[in-house]
C-alpha cells in the first residue's frame, strides 16, 4: 500500500471522526508533512476530507471518488495476496475487454510451454482494467453494452490459467458468483443468477458479463480470457434505450447507494480471482444455489434470429461445466453450452 492509501483506509476505518495526522504518521511509518502532501493529493481528488494537522483530520461519509487510489486501497485491505496484480483504472475507455484485448496483442505470449509464465504473463496475468464509463461497451452476440458514467462500474480481468481455457463458461460462471457475493455483501441486496450470465436484482437485470478467449497462434489452443463484467448500481433513467428499459435494472434503484463504484469493483475482482484458486464443484453448487432458471420452461434459441429453430425445454440442472441440463417435449434430455443458446423468454407456461 503506498502512503495514499494508508491515509486513505485510516481515515475510512474512522469515518466522521478526527484522526490526528501525528497517529496516522506513527502508523504509516512516514513524516506528518508526508501525511499533509498525502492528504492534500487526496482532496485534489475530491475526498472531502477537513481539518488540520493539528485538530486530526476527518473524512466525510461515502466518497464515491473513481481513482485508481480508492480502487487499490479497498483491494489491497481486502485482497492482500493479490495486490500485486497489474491494475489499472480509466475514467474513460472503449471497452475494457477490446482495451485486453490490446493488451495482450501487444504483450505476446503470457506462459512457455512448460507452463512457466512469461515475463509479460508475470505482468498481466491476473490484470485488472477497470472503467468509469464506456463509450463502445460490448454485450454478448454482438450487442451494444450501455456503459454510462456515475451510476455503474466497467471491469476486465485477464485471467491465463495453466493449461490454458477448456471450458470458458466456468470462467462466466464464477465471475457470476463472484458478482453475487460482492452484491450481498455491500449492498445487502438480494441477486439471482439468470445462466448463463446475467444477474438480477428485482427481477430486472443488474449485471452482464462477457467471457472472450485469446488464442496463442503458437501453441493454437485459448491462452487466456477476458472476463468483462459491467454493473448498474444506481437507475439511469436518461440513458437506456426503451428496449433496454424494460429488462435493465439496478441494484439501488432511485436510493442512494451504500458502497462506492471502486469498492463494489474491487471486491468483484478479489472475489474472482479468490474463487479461481477454490473448490470447482462447491462454486458451481453455490452457482446453483443462486440460480433461477431451474424447474423453469424456457424458449431456446440455438440460431440467434432463425425463429423456426425455437424450441421449448424445461430447465433440470446446471452440470459442474456450467451446462445447462434441459428436457425435451418428448422426455429426452440435453446439454446446452452458453455458446449455442439464447434463452430469449422464460416463465411463459
Ligand atoms: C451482456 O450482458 O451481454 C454482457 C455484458 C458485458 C459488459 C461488460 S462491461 C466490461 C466489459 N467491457 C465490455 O465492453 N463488455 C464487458
Amino acid at each position: 500500500m503506498s502512503t495514499k492509501e494508508k491515509v486513505l483506509s485510516l481515515l475510512q476505518n474512522n469515518i466522521e471522526n478526527p484522526v490526528s495526522g501525528e497517529k496516522i504518521a506513527s502508523e504509516c511509518g512516514v513524516s506528518r508533512t508526508a501525511i499533509w502532501k498525502a492528504v492534500n493529493s487526496l482532496r485534489q481528488q475530491g475526498y472531502q476530507i477537513s481539518g488540520t494537522t493539528k485538530g486530526g483530520y476527518i473524512l466525510k461519509a461515502l466518497s464515491d471518488i473513481f481513482s485508481k487510489d480508492s480502487f487499490s486501497e479497498y483491494f489491497s485491505r481486502n485482497f492482500a495476496e493479490y495486490s500485486d496484480s497489474n491494475i489499472e483504472v480509466f475514467s474513460e475507455i472503449d471497452s475494457t475487454n477490446t482495451y485486453a484485448k490490446r493488451v495482450l496483442t501487444e504483450a505476446g505470449s503470457l506462459r512457455l510451454v512448460d507452463e512457466s509464465l512469461t515475463e509479460a504473463g508475470k505482468k498481466f496475468h491476473k490484470s485488472i482494467i477497470v472503467a468509469e464509463m464506456q463509450t463502445a461497451g460490448r454485450g454478448r452476440l454482438g450487442r451494444t453494452f450501455y456503459s454510462p458514467s456515475k451510476t455503474g462500474v466497467y471491469l476486465s480481468i485477464i485471467y491465463a490459467p495453466r493449461g490454458g481455457i477448456t471450458n470458458p463458461a466456468i470462467l462466466t460462471a464464477f465471475a457470476a458468483v463472484a458478482v453475487c457475493r460482492a452484491v450481498k455483501k455491500l449492498f445487502s441486496a438480494e441477486p439471482k443468477i439468470k445462466w448463463i450470465n446475467d444477474i438480477f436484482v428485482n427481477g430486472k437485470k443488474i449485471c452482464g458479463i462477457l467471457t472472450e478467449g485469446f488464442t496463442n497462434f503458437e501453441t493454437m489452443r485459448i491462452e487466456s480470457a477476458i472476463v468483462g463484467i459491467g454493473v448498474n448500481i444506481k437507475d439511469n433513467p436518461d440513458i437506456f434505450p426503451e428496449e433496454v428499459k424494460k429488462v435493465a435494472g439496478s441494484i439501488t434503484g432511485n436510493s442512494a447507494a451504500n458502497a462506492s463504484r471502486c469498492d463494489l469493483a474491487a471486491e468483484i475482482a478479489g472475489q474472482f480471482l479468490t474463487l479461481m484458486e477454490g473448490d470447482h464443484s462447491q462454486i458451481m453448487k453455490e452457482y446453483k444455489e443462486s440460480s433461477f432458471l431451474i424447474g423453469q420452461t424456457l424458449e431456446v434459441h440455438p440460431v440467434i434470429g432463425d425463429e423456426n429453430s425455437v424450441y421449448k425445454a424445461k430447465a433440470i440442472d446446471i452440470d459442474d461445466n456450467a451446462g445447462l441440463i434441459v428436457e425435451l417435449s418428448d422426455g429426452s434430455q440435453k446439454t446446452l453450452s452458453s455458446g449455442e443458446v439464447s434463452l430469449k423468454s422464460y416463465n411463459f407456461v
